[in-house]
């Protein structure tokens, strides 16, 4: 382990969706015993650490994200002494394990929440939450807010003597928001915080950061009717990104600074452009933050050069690295992302999905991993990406969970193409995420026979052969080198890092020469005299 500069700087940190990673105890739905029992595969791919999805007691209204109990484990997903297990193990095989903490909003079935729908109108139990009393004497919601899963961000209450207040859910009508001017919800946060660094967890994922803080009044956001979700084009919105947010890292950072061992605060923060992201990094503020800029971008060299050269332009006066990250578990895959005509991505599973070329999608994701493992700071992947797995964009419409596909009346699917379970083993389903003749929770396609772990790790072709690769090439290369761009023509990225490390991605439709660039390390393809068309190479400079 290297002493010189904390872990996080350049780590590269995989994404476990608990829920679709592996079934320890067959019922269909992953678990911790589960991932417990996959941590060497996790260990030989190579990653420096895990951000798990909650494990915490929820009804499931959005996959674990609506927290019942912050401090606790769901039985379906196995017990505190499970995570111990779990977290020393990981550290056991030199891995790090990173929690997610959902602050700005608990589930509905919450006891606060019971508690403050109890009590009713003008009770001191409703001040955690944002209960107002509705417009238009009532039967209108309090503002224009929307839902990031589509439709009004307000719920009215159904009382004993009838429809009473309205209730703000940023998320799912499951999800209320809490009032972060609470004292009581601040200090109860401090506590949830400890709880799991004392427990010897390396870090905290915080979910949806910058909604943490509303402006006071609840003005009107001024969203045009059927308006959807869209914080990364948002400014001065009055529930999105609002100043007082910082304030809430700076009182977790203060925490976690008294802790040993370089622990980790990282958000999920959708916010407008580079510059208002890196505020949320500031030195006493939380340590990395996942950029989403780099992910939404298409397969094009000018918009990748623009989001890397943005990123470090923003970050480097606060100091903190970068993050990269091409996929999630809110995010259509990026195979299927890449296939497409028009690359981009839209957050949060409201993409409008033209067809995609599937091959054309693996061979730039191949190529995109060089690239994202080459550039300077610290990297996310997301569970199954490393097997080049792509979207299921055919799951059956009852068989689809995310909330998104209810609130937007069935116009979105949302993001369960993403989140089917992976593939370990086997020629047919559960391909050993589950013991045989056990049905997974979302269904898988029998396609992916030939994408199991086990069928990829002994082909050294492979996507995983070629992710174990970089990682371990990764940990011998100069972490700490800038980034130099070099010009080798248009639609090309090159860059070195240091004398150790030159990067070539393809993005031409054209072969690139690659005479005289140095000496092949690794190819997402086959390099040989020159680099073919979506294809990356990285090479030790001549
Ligand atoms: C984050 C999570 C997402 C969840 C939402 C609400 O965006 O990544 O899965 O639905 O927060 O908690």
């Amino acid at each position: 382990m290297d002493h010189r500069r904390p872990w996080w700087r350049t780590a590269v940190v995989y994404e476990v969706y608990l829920r679709s990673f592996a079934d320890g105890n067959g019922d269909g739905l992953g678990d911790v015993p589960g991932l417990r029992s996959r941590l060497p595969y996790l260990a030989d791919l190579g990653v420096d650490a895990l951000w798990v999805t909650p494990w915490y007691p929820s009804p499931m209204a959005d996959g674990g994200y609506d927290v019942a109990d912050h401090r606790d484990v769901d039985p379906r997903f196995g017990t505190l002494a499970d995570v111990d297990a779990l977290v020393a193990d990981a550290h056991a095989l030199g891995v790090r394990v990173v929690v997610d903490l959902v602050a700005n909003h608990t589930s509905a079935e919450h006891p606060w929440f019971r508690a403050a729908l109890a009590a009713g109108p003008g009770a001191p139990e409703r001040s955690r939450y944002f209960f107002r009393d509705g417009r238009a004497g009532g039967s209108a919601p309090p503002n224009d807010w929307i839902s990031a899963f589509g439709g009004p961000a307000w719920t009215r209450v159904t009382g004993p003597g009838g429809p009473e207040q309205w209730y703000l859910h940023l998320f799912a009508p499951e999800q209320p928001d809490l009032d972060w001017t609470s004292p009581e919800v601040a200090d109860d946060f401090d506590a949830t915080v400890r709880f799991w660094l004392d427990r010897g967890v390396d870090g905290i994922r915080v979910d949806a950061a910058p909604a943490m803080a509303k402006v006071p009044g609840l003005p009107d956001a001024g969203h045009p009717p059927g308006a959807s979700f869209a914080s990364s084009e948002w400014v001065g919105n009055p529930h999105w990104d609002v100043d007082e947010v910082h304030e809430v890292f700076r009182r977790w950072r203060r925490i976690g600074d008294a802790y040993d061992g370089d622990r980790l605060f990282v958000s999920e923060a959708v916010v407008n452009g580079p510059e208002r992201l890196a505020r949320y990094v500031r030195p006493d503020e939380l340590h990395t933050t996942f950029n989403f800029d780099y992910l939404k971008a298409p397969w094009d060299a000018g918009a990748l050069r623009t989001v890397v050269d943005g990123t470090l332009a923003a970050l480097a006066p606060v100091g903190a690295p970068a993050t990269w990250v091409l996929s999630s578990h809110d995010e259509t895959r990026h195979v299927t992302r890449f296939g497409r005509e028009r690359s981009g991505a839209a957050v949060m599973g409201f993409d409008d999905a033209p067809p995609a070329d599937l091959a054309r999608g693996l061979r730039r994701a191949r190529a995109a991993a060089l690239l994202t493992l080459a550039l300077p700071g610290g990297a996310y992947l997301y569970q199954g990406e490393e097997l080049g797995l792509p979207e299921v964009e055919d799951l059956p419409a009852e068989a689809l969970q995310d909330p998104t596909w209810e609130r937007s009346g069935h116009t979105a699917r949302g993001r369960d193409g993403c989140r089917v379970p992976l593939p370990w083993s086997g020629d047919a389903p559960p391909f050993g995420f589950a013991p045989d003749g056990v049905t997974p929770w979302l269904p898988q396609p029998a396609s992916w026979a030939s994408l199991t772990a086990e069928a990829q790790r002994a082909d050294p072709a492979s996507t995983l052969s070629l992710y174990r690769a970089a990682l371990r090439l990764r940990r011998e290369l100069p972490v700490e080198e800038p980034l130099t761009w070099l010009d080798l023509g248009a639609d090309v990225l090159a860059f070195d890092r240091g004398p150790a490390l030159r990067c070539v991605v393809n993005l031409s439709a054209r072969p690139v020469p690659l005479a005289g660039l140095g000496r092949v390390l690794l190819g997402s393809g086959t390099p040989g005299e020159a680099l073919a068309p979506d294809t990356a190479v990285w090479l030790a400079p001549a």
